[in-house]
């Protein structure tokens, strides 16, 4: 262990992660002690980046907490500048229960977790942060949590005797803004309180199964997501402040995290139930439909412009104009439902239409104004995400609610 210490690591593929994972060898368990035969045996991973006035003090407090199992603790470090892998090395190359990879080839939390977790050879994995806002001494009861049948066992903001020190307002808003376009976009997170903590264990086997291939960096979301779980527990924790050291994880690192959550909820099993061939063929029709809408609308719009309007009452008119287009549309063509109950269908079209218009103007100050992006990509990620209300509203509110 103590030559693999001095080695650079490479980057991993996920084949060779895989590989890894599968040749398993549970390296200790012959000569641990009787105390720790049958208690849980962990990999606990900590990925660091300039941690280096916490980096011993995190691993003492771990060995400590978990003194009564057998353990192993992998460091990730991205090749902090400030040299926490060598303080680590340094501290405990007498230990074989502490081993430090320092990676050059890669970086970002994400896939540090998923080095560690690649490395792992006990039956559980843990991860905890580096400078101690995650407190060790939580780490037995997380493991305690496992029983039959438990796969994850996640730490708790969110939960009764769980708490958060020292957050302004505008980072719980931001939280709690994250945790539910979570819970949106992967629907194995929407049971959970804190499905974005970083602070939880898992069974390694279910991670050996399973592609884990994380953009940002929540990766409990990912195992959440790809591995299938079948018990998930939580155990409360309070999240102390940062004493030393500085924060990582900056605000591009919440647009990383919006399109891990779109990743995601992509290649969630749901969508398998949502793109069946008959949905598929009226999301086109509804398409088709809407963007003739597109043109009524610059058709009206222009017009209302040309007899001298004021932009804002040609608008009025031009979205009055298309929806009618629309409503029009997707009766007669997608949903093709003429019989009966025209006008509570009409009424309730017109409603999701009006909500469709807030959503996208919602989106638009939020892409624009919140996020900076470019007025081009925030208006089509405005089309898309209205659209895609428009539709879904059309379908399960005015059209076939009863499917
Ligand atoms: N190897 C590696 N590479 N480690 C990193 C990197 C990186 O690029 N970025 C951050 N880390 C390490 C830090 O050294 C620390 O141990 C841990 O990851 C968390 O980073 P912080 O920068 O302290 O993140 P935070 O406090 O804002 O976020 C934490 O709180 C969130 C809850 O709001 C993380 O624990 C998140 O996972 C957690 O969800
Ligand atoms: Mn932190």
């Amino acid at each position: 262990m103590a030559e693999e210490n001095i080695l650079i690591e490479q980057t991993d593929t996920a084949e060779q992660q895989v590989r890894s994972a599968e040749t398993i060898a549970y390296p200790r368990s012959e000569s641990v002690d009787e105390v720790l035969a049958d208690s849980k045996s962990v990999t606990l991973v900590i990925p660091t980046y300039n941690e280096r006035d916490n980096v011993e003090p995190i691993i003492d407090r771990c060995l400590t907490a978990l003194s009564e199992h057998a353990v192993e603790i992998v460091i990730v470090d991205d090749d902090s500048p400030d040299e926490t892998w060598r303080i680590a090395r340094e501290a405990y190359t007498n230990d074989d229960r502490v081993r430090v990879i320092r990676r050059t080839e890669e970086s970002g939390l994400g896939t540090a977790v998923l080095r560690g977790f690649s490395e792992a050879s006990y039956e559980f994995c843990a991860v905890i942060d580096a400078d101690l806002q995650h407190p060790p001494e939580k780490l037995p009861e997380l493991l305690d949590a496992f029983e039959e049948g438990t796969d994850v066992v996640i730490g708790s903001r969110h939960i009764d005797g769980g708490g958060i020190e020292g957050w302004s307002r505008f980072r719980r808003v931001v939280s709690a803004g994250a945790t539910s376009a979570a819970r949106l976009g992967v629907p194995e997170a929407r049971g959970i309180s804190d499905p974005m903590s970083g602070f939880f264990a898992v069974r390694q086997d279910i991670l050996a199964e399973a592609e884990l291939n994380p953009k940002g960096y929540k990766i409990l979301l990912e195992v959440l997501a790809k591995c299938d779980p079948d018990g998930v527990a939580e155990v409360p924790y309070v999240f102390t402040e940062r004493e030393r050291g500085e924060s990582n994880l900056t605000h591009d690192e919440y647009v990383k995290f919006a399109e891990h959550v779109a990743m995601l909820g992509m290649s969630s099993r749901e969508l398998e139930r949502f793109v069946e061939p008959e949905r598929a063929t009226r999301a086109l029709e509804f398409g088709a439909v809407g963007g003739i809408g597109v043109v009524v609308n610059t058709l009206v719009f222009m017009a209302g412009r040309g007899i001298g309007s004021h932009y804002l009452l040609a608008a009025t008119a031009a979205f009055v104009a298309a929806v009618h287009w629309n409503f029009l549309g997707n009766w007669l063509i997608t949903f093709d439902q003429p019989e009966n109950g025209l006008l509570g269908k009409y009424l309730r079209f017109n409603l999701v239409s009006v909500a469709g218009f807030l959503i996208y103007t919602g989106l638009l100050a939020v892409a624009i104004q919140g996020l900076g992006t470019p007025d081009l990509i925030a208006n089509l990620a405005a089309i898309g995400g209205s659209s895609l209300w428009n539709f879904l509203g059309a379908e399960k509110f005015a059209f076939l609610p009863n499917t």
